[in-house]
């Protein structure tokens, strides 16, 4: 047995792509356990960049699996974009399989999504309003539609029949909207669900089976632990659970078949979407780092809020994820800079601290407490093993190391595939 976790270690978007990308080269199914095409995993191969969604960033490989486990929520429009574009690439979608358990986002979850953060007013969470909220509300409301329900033209009937009014209701009488007409909707899904027919499976047993005969089986983390429903800096969060937990019950998996969490880190911090970040900068360092590592949202294209690395935060989301090695992203961004902070504490109220507050209230308040390090000048992107690196870069890692507690396996300094440098073989062999 050989799986491995990848798992977005600060807020999203660490470059889990690119390590999912990298390590599917050696895998034989890549597994998506949670969230939809809210994610945005962008894999750069030669000159051409590729940004997934909802597809699992292992479809590169056309002899691998990509699995869209029972956790995930499911945009077959989304979907069928996806594989028309992936198609168009010259790639082949055929060993893509969705599970019959996964949740279906219809348009009245998308709509709800925009009207429900119009609605909050200043209170919005930021959402990339791909009624993924909304889709998760029906499914733990018990009142959702399944990817099996898609397929079979009868119980889509039977679910949609019940739903849309009610759906209309909620648009018409609490927003002022205007809802669906049941007879189109079912017509437009219908024909959706006939085109994925194909697809569709119980694809816990082949993950299963995959474990069980000793392959290699990659889960793909989408967001990250602080968007984790219930360990994430709540309300601003997504709706599902990216953390280490999650992918046991999003891919339908026992924990005990999980070998490796791989805690994907960025050499700094970067959030979109509202809500605390203590070591946000909005200055010109800021801007410089936003620049340099192009901090751009690959769904919603929306400028990135940047600051410097928080250890007080990895701390915590390396013990809730129980990491048990660090993939550290971009570090080559951090070249140029004359010193380089890192975050080794908060003082909240006058008083100093190493724990990563509960309270959203109190997280606001936090101010960190930084160490400096000096910085490096050298581009570090061609650069293919450790030691070239240099010794400034060396001692930032080394810091993080030693406060962590957990290895730093692998150090990528570009967004390419050759730009990764392993120190330690992921897999176990
Ligand atoms: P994900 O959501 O975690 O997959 O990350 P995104 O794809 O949303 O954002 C990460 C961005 O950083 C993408 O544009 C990647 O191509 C890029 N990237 C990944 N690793 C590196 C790296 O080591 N250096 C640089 N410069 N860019 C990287
Ligand atoms: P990847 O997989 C970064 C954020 C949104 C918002 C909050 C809730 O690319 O790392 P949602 O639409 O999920 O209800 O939005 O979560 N968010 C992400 N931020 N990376 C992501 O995915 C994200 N997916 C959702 O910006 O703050
Ligand atoms: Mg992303």
């Amino acid at each position: 047995m050989s799986s491995v976790v990848i798992v977005g270690a600060q807020w999203g978007d660490e470059g889990k792509g690119k390590i999912i990308d990298y390590l599917a080269g050696e895998s034989n199914l890549v597994v998506r356990a949670q969230g939809g095409n809210n994610a945005g995993h962008t894999v750069i191969v030669g000159e051409k960049k590729y940004t997934f969604h909802l597809l699992p960033s292992g479809v590169l490989y056309e002899d691998k699996l990509n699995i869209i486990g029972n956790g995930v929520a499911f945009d077959p429009e989304g979907f069928l974009g996806e594989v028309e574009k992936l198609e168009g690439n010259g790639f082949s979608a055929k060993n893509i399989r969705i599970d019959e358990r996964a949740h279906v986002i219809f348009p009245y979850h998308k709509q709800i999504d925009v009207l429900e953060e119009e609605s909050r007013g200043d209170e919005k969470i930021g959402t990339t309003q791909k009624g993924i909220g909304p889709c998760y509300m029906d499914k733990i409301q018990r009142s959702g539609i399944r990817v099996g329900d898609l397929v079979d033209p009868e119980l889509l009937w039977e679910r949609l029949k019940l739903q849309v009014p009610k759906k209309n209701e909620i648009l018409e009488k609490i927003y002022g909207a205007q809802g669906y007409d049941l007879e189109s909707l079912y017509t437009q899904y219908r024909e959706y669900g006939e085109k994925i027919k194909s697809f569709v499976t119980d694809t816990t047993i082949l993950t299963h089976e995959a474990l069980r005969s000793d392959k290699k089986v990659l889960f793909e983390g989408a967001q990250g632990t602080l968007l984790d429903l219930d360990l994430g800096t709540y309300p601003y969060v997504t709706s599902s659970h990216p953390t280490a937990g999650g992918f046991s019950v999003g891919a339908g998996v026992g924990p005990n078949k999980i070998d490796e969490i791989l805690g994907i880190v960025k050499a700094y911090t970067t959030r979109v979407g509202l809500g605390p970040f203590p070591t946000e900068l909005e200055n010109e360092t800021g801007e410089a780092i936003r620049q340099k590592g192009k901090e751009f949202g690959t769904t919603t294209g929306r400028a990135r809020r940047c600051g410097w690395l928080d250890l007080v935060m990895l701390k915590y989301t390396a013990r809730v994820n129980g990491l048990t090695g660090i993939s550290l992203m971009l570090l080559d961004v951090l070249s140029g800079f004359d010193s380089l902070k890192i975050c080794v504490g908060y003082e909240i109220e006058g008083k100093e601290t190493r724990d990563f507050p509960a309270s959203l209230k109190r997280l606001g308040k936090a101010k960190p407490i930084y160490k400096s390090f000096p910085g490096w000048r050298e581009d570090l992107t061609n650069i293919t093993g450790f030691q070239e690196l240099p010794k400034e870069a060396k001692e930032y890692m080394k810091f993080i190391e030693n406060y962590l507690e957990i290895p730093i396996k692998i150090v990528s300094v570009g967004p390419g595939r050759e730009q990764t440098i392993i120190r330690e073989e992921i897999y176990r062999k």
